[in-house]
């Protein structure tokens, strides 16, 4: 029988979202990984499973509210209608300078990283309302608090998360939901594949850093202050 939380893991395929989905199943957690590559979900479930959590891979497009409906549908049936932890961590990230940035860049950035949250937790509130200890985490960014040249995007939307988080958390306090939000900085993941420019991915975090990070809010005690979760640049 499963002893830990009830975790939704967004974009728990890989990257941040699979550290994060890890370090949970090591707390015996039940963890729902949403995402919409097939193979990368059941294999993290699995590995779920084997480091003492239990896994549920969820196919889930963030950005399209009936797949949502469906993936919450869907955890919130293996877990008897309750939810402890919502990770908003799908997200996408491009460079363009302003003048080649296209329309699509602009709305499937949006779409995703800030569309994505809203659907995911509007649906997951009745969820959360039934936990007796529910957090929701938001993956912002440093790009959330800084701007960075070719970032108008997603500085757009990861600024944007921020006001997101900060006016959902004053309005879920009286039900008792803890709301973070994260703002990791260059973290060694796929989202710096085929990205241009020099990256030195071996100064960069691990996705486990974050993955601590966010670990270590949620078992702090309710009156702890984890509004804002900093991951700065390595030294
Ligand atoms: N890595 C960094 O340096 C860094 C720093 C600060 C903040 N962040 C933020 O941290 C989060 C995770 O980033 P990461 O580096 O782990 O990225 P990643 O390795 O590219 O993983 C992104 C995850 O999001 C999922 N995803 C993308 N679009 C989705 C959609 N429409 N619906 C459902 N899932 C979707 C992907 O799966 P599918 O493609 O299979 O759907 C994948 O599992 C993002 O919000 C990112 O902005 C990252």
């Amino acid at each position: 029988m499963r002893t830990g939380p009830a975790v939704l893991v967004t974009g728990g395929g890989r990257g941040i979202g699979r550290a994060i989905a890890l370090r949970f199943a090591r707390a015996s957690a039940f963890v729902a990984v949403a995402a919409r590559t097939r193979r990368e979900i059941e294999a993290v479930a699995d590995e779920v499973g084997r480091a003492g959590g239990e896994g549920l891979p969820v196919e889930m497009d963030v950005t399209d509210l009936d797949t949502v409906e469906r993936g919450l549908a869907r955890t919130l049936e293996a877990t008897a209608g309750v939810l402890d932890v919502l990770v908003n961590n799908a997200g996408v990230f491009s460079i363009q300078p302003f003048p080649e940035l296209s329309p699509a860049t602009w709305y499937r950035m949006l779409a995703t990283n800030l569309n994505g949250p809203f659907h995911v937790t509007l649906l997951a509130l009745k969820g959360l309302e039934q936990s007796r200890r529910a957090h929701v985490f938001n993956l912002s960014s440093i790009a959330g608090r800084q701007a960075f040249p070719g970032n108008v995007a997603y500085c757009t939307t990861k600024y944007g998360l921020r006001g997101f988080s900060d006016a959902l958390r004053l309005d879920l306090a009286e039900r008792r939901i803890r709301v973070s939000t994260v703002y990791p900085s260059a973290t060694d993941t796929s989202i710096f594949d085929g990205i241009p420019g020099e990256w030195d991915r071996a100064r960069m975090h691990r996705p486990e850093d974050v993955a601590e990070l966010v670990w270590n809010a949620y078992a702090s005690p309710p009156e702890a202050d984890v509004a804002d979760l900093e991951l700065p640049p390595r030294a």
